[in-house]
């Protein structure tokens, strides 16, 4: 399978799919990574593995549908089968998630439907909840709110600050990522109707 993936900062969940792949414990290619920051990490990192990058700068564009119409038609070049936000920081279009969805997936720092948006782990303390993770989801035109496929829980503890809450939910994220990116890729997963299956039977 062939994967896209999107981002606009340090990298560390693109890097987690990159070492699976050298690792054999992925079965799949990354076709090329993407993003609207020229000095984001993640480029660095896909650059160091020979993965193809492209980068944008959204003040290029008149609009938000020109940048992503932009954008898109690169990641169409490399001709994905699934494609990754990971840590994408930007608002997509609707049209150009509509023409994708069932294909493009996103991670997002929260147990959604929990904490939708920036700051999450800032949201999670002053919620004062107990619990807190992440969460890979299909996307759709609805930010963080599409069907989401899997999710990995902590624990909030005493004394924790918005850093510390970020850093044990990261050690999840990568696991998580990793596994939903592996049954994506094995076909196991797919979105039908706005339903998320797994070996053709509603999770
Ligand atoms: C992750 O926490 C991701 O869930 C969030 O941004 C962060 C990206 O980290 N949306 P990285 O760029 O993969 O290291």
């Amino acid at each position: 399978r062939r994967i896209a993936v999107l981002a606009s900062g340090r990298g560390s969940n693109l890097q987690v799919l990159i070492d699976a792949i050298a690792a054999g414990r992925l079965n799949a290619t990354i076709a090329g990574v993407f993003s609207d920051r020229p000095k984001a990490g993640a480029l660095e990192r896909a650059r160091h593995a020979s993965i193809p990058t492209t980068s944008l700068r959204p003040r290029d564009f008149d609009s938000r549908a020109a940048f992503d119409d932009a954008l898109f038609s690169h990641v169409d070049t490399v001709q994905p089968d699934l494609i990754v936000c990971a840590g994408y920081m930007r608002l997509l279009s609707e049209h150009v998630v509509e023409a994708r969805q069932g294909h493009m997936i996103n991670i997002h720092p929260s147990l959604l439907p929990a904490f939708k948006g920036l700051h999450t782990h800032q949201q999670a303390l002053a919620a004062g909840v107990r619990e807190h993770g992440a969460s890979v989801h299909f996307v759709t035109s609805e930010l963080d709110g599409g069907p989401v496929i899997a999710q990995a829980r902590v624990p909030v503890l005493d004394g924790d600050d918005a850093d510390a809450l970020a850093a044990r939910v990261l050690t999840r994220e990568h696991p998580l990522l990793l596994a939903t990116v592996k049954v994506l890729a094995e076909g196991r997963v797919r979105l039908r109707d706005g339903t998320v299956t797994l070996d053709d039977r509603p999770l």
